[in-house]
């Protein structure tokens, strides 16, 4: 493992991430949860980590200032970047969806002219209608896009579904589904081909552990 960085997302996969490296037996990120520590070393030349925000994820991992990466595929599809992605988690299942107020949900969006959809995926969404033939505007933000549409900064909105809790407590309805996301493994090109043995004997502990785990759950 000498030698290996490892990029964790920060957020809503890194409790995910965390358990997985833990039981493969990474005691050095015991403390990632409660320490403002970014990067962790195992001893005795074992697995470097370090703690990204999810959408940097793929660029630490493009330019190979980390290996391999744990990322959602959909902040992974929005990045674009040259990644190899071997191995789907079986974790951090969520949906990106068209949602918006009940009233867009009656309409045919293909006979809506100059749409303007706010999202954190633009990329996703112009994609998602330039493919049904929807001409749109898209409007990107960071974050709390829920409230676009309430305040006329939107008519729909592009965004993650987990629990639909959000949507609901802001008064929107889900339309139509963009794509099913989970966490993924992603693996610089470069190393994959320089450390091979290495990286793949930690993709097959992973992969028989989130099957295990999969196997538990049905
Ligand atoms: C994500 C997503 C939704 C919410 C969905 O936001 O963008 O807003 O979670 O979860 P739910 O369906 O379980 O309610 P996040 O919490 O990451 O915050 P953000 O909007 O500030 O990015």
């Amino acid at each position: 493992m000498a030698g290996i960085t490892v990029a964790l997302p920060k957020g809503k996969l890194l409790d995910g991430s965390l358990q997985l490296f833990q039981a493969m037996g990474s005691p050095s990120l015991a403390a990632a949860k409660t320490s403002r520590r970014l990067i962790f070393q195992e001893p005795e030349g074992g697995l470097r980590f370090i703690l990204a925000k999810p959408n940097d994820v793929p660029i630490y991992v493009e330019y190979g200032a980390a290996d391999m990466g744990i990322v959602g595929r959909d902040v992974l599809y929005e990045s674009e970047r040259d990644v190899y992605e071997p191995l789907s988690l079986g974790f951090g299942f969520c949906r990106l969806v068209v949602a918006g107020p009940p009233s867009m949900a009656a309409k045919d969006l293909r006979l809506c002219s100059s749409l303007r959809i706010a999202t954190k995926y633009p990329r996703l969404a112009r994609r998602h209608f330039l493919e049904r033939g929807i001409s749109v505007e898209v409007v990107p933000l960071t974050g709390s896009v829920e409230i676009a549409p309430a305040v006329g900064l939107a008519d729909l909105i592009v965004d993650l579904v987990e629990t639909g809790r959000t949507l609901r407590q802001n008064g929107l309805v889900e339309i139509e589904q963009v794509m099913v996301s989970e966490a993924c493994l992603i693996v610089n090109r470069a190393s994959h081909k320089l450390h091979f043995a290495t990286i793949s004997q930690i993709i097959n502990q992973i992969a028989s552990r989130t099957s295990a785990v999969r196997g538990m759950g049905q």
